[in-house]
């Protein structure tokens, strides 16, 4: 090995977990790094019965499609330049970011940034639309995981399900194509186990892989987000060709994010939010891991100087709407719902209403009418999201008929959620609700439980003042949510 190589790599490595340089110097880390997982890996082990091995069942091997090979081998199809697997509809366009604002506190539960980015061709769209990011893995990772598998950055991945058959250069197939993050499937898990030397360590990844290891599968991957990489530092002995291993990853899909800006406010730019997500793998130990895109967008903000990251280009590509958009029509009264990062569209929603309602003063000879609006938010403490909550404040304050309402979950006298903060509106919703036959409802944010708490909350107003019991009420939204009149824009994950 070249001097220096294995100490750059394993300490770039190190990046996928939170702060080394705290931990000691590298090598350390990663030694109690190794140490720690194959002992937590170990005792979640025991979780798994004691049975024999070849009584256990086994998953297939992942189907055979890649080949790593020298590029003079390559004897049919092109050397392509590797991009991103897009879909044939999606129009990626290159942007970068040129702007990136904090609107967490310095004390926040998680980091949130606002962040611009400038696309290098002018992408119309509207408010409630969301844009896919594709986001490389760590090219230091990269270095790390070539090293691990013995491989020269010289060599060529050859996809030979792709007509015509195509190949990539290793190195850029790694950052674009695979998602090596997503808890390992368990096809892959066998392979690892059948390319282990030690036989304690391949009889620990049969038995994850198998029928009686659904449960410590769960736990270790599902719920603690150990990852193939993980994997290679817990078990040494593991030495699979890398294109097997490419054979059981899946691709690396893009992260969806909402525009907060609209188009019409500003063409050459578009505002997103995005949220930090962060697991603590390994509980009771000392590791968080952090997002695939949040984690990498997270450190762009972070370091953000507009000289130093001119170049951080980025691949985006814009996904329309279909139902979560605004009335065209300024005099349908619509209700806004969110918590947290769910503000984001609504910021755009109201640009755009504050910019037709200038143009219909300039215009319009006084017949015209604004329906009620409302916008529902929940967040955690007093000054997170401040700078956009007084914006919107602003535009609002020039609206007619407009009106925010916020709460905080961790406020210490008057703590509540954002379905609390309807229910104690009640009337004023119902009334906007019922007062028009096109009125809308819109929810956006955390679906596992804000999303069903709204709606919990939407049916116990309706049933008390609209509706003869809960059972209508719950028949009244259905049929609002059929005529999409209540459009929820919602993301489950983890
Ligand atoms: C329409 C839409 C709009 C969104 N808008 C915002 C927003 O404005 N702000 C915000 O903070 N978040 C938003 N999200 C959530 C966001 O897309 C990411 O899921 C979130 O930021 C976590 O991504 P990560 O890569 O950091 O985390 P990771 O942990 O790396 O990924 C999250 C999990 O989701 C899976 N996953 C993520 N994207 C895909 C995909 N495209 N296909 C299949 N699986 C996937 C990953 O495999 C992983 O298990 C939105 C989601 C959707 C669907
Ligand atoms: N278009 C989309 O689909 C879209 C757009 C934007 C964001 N998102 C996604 O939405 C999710 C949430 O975003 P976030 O990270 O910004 O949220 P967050 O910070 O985790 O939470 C925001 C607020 O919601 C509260 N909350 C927790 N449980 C709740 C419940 N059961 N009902 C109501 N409120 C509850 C939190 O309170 P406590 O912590 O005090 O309990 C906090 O005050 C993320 O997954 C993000 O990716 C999706």
């Amino acid at each position: 090995m070249p001097d220096g190589v294995e100490l750059t790599s394993r300490f770039e490595s190190l990046k996928v977990y939170d702060d080394p340089l705290e931990q000691g110097s590298d090598a350390d880390f990663l030694k109690s790094c190794s140490g720690t997982l194959s002992e937590y890996i170990q005792s979640v082990l025991t979780s798994i019965p004691n049975c024999d091995e070849s009584t256990v069942t086994l998953p297939s091997l992942p189907p055979e499609r890649y080949r790593v090979i020298p590029k003079q081998e390559f004897t049919q199809g092109d050397v392509s330049e590797c991009n991103f697997r897009y879909s044939p509809e999606d129009s990626p366009v290159k942007a970068k970011i040129c702007e990136a604002k904090r609107l967490s506190l310095k004390d926040s539960l998680k980091p949130v940034w606002h962040f611009e980015v400038e696309p290098n061709s002018s992408v119309h769209y509207s408010p409630g639309d969301a844009f896919g990011f594709f986001i490389e893995n760590d090219s230091h990772l990269v270095s790390w995981l070539l090293h691990r598998f013995n491989v020269t950055d010289n060599l060529y991945v050859a996809d030979t399900k792709s007509a015509p058959p195509k190949s990539f250069e290793v190195s850029s197939a790694l950052r674009k194509q695979f998602d090596l993050f997503s808890p390992p499937k368990k096809s892959l898990l066998r392979l690892l186990g059948e390319f282990c030397v030690d036989e304690r360590e391949r009889r620990i990844l049969l038995l994850l892989s198998s029928d009686v290891g659904r449960d410590t599968y769960r736990s270790l991957f599902i719920r603690e987000r150990v990852s193939l990489l993980d994997l290679l530092v817990a078990f040494p002995s593991c030495e699979p060709p890398l294109e097997k291993v490419l054979d059981g990853l899946p691709f690396l899909m893009p992260r969806y994010y909402s525009a907060s800006s609209c188009y019409e406010s500003k063409e050459n730019t578009i505002d997103f939010v995005f949220s930090l997500a962060q697991y603590n793998i390994i509980a009771g130990k000392r590791w968080t891991r952090k997002g695939h895109a949040t984690g990498t967008l997270d450190r762009i903000c972070t370091q953000w100087d507009k000289r130093s990251l001119d170049d951080v280009q980025l691949t985006i590509f814009h996904r329309p709407s279909n139902h979560f958009r605004p009335p065209e029509n300024l005099d349908v009264p619509y209700l806004m719902v969110c918590a947290g990062t769910g503000l984001a569209p609504f910021r755009g929603f109201i640009q755009q209403r504050r910019r037709k309602y200038t143009s219909i003063l300039k215009t319009a000879t006084g017949d015209y009418s604004m329906g009620q609006v409302y916008l529902f938010f929940g967040c955690r403490q007093v000054g997170e999201f401040q700078w956009y909550l007084d914006e919107i404040e602003n535009d609002m304050s020039m609206l007619p008929n407009a009106e925010l309402f916020v709460c905080y979950s961790r406020s210490t006298d008057d703590a509540m959620y954002v379905q609390d903060l309807l229910k104690k509106h009640a009337e004023q919703v119902n009334r906007l609700i019922c007062s028009h036959p096109s009125s809308r409802i819109y929810v956006c944010g955390d679906g596992a439980n804000m999303a069903k708490g709204v709606q919990e909350s939407l049916s116990d107003i309706l049933s008390e003042y609209h509706c003869s019991n809960k059972e209508d009420a719950k028949k009244f939204l259905k049929k609002l949510s059929d005529e999409k009149r209540y459009v929820q824009d919602i993301w489950f994950w983890g």
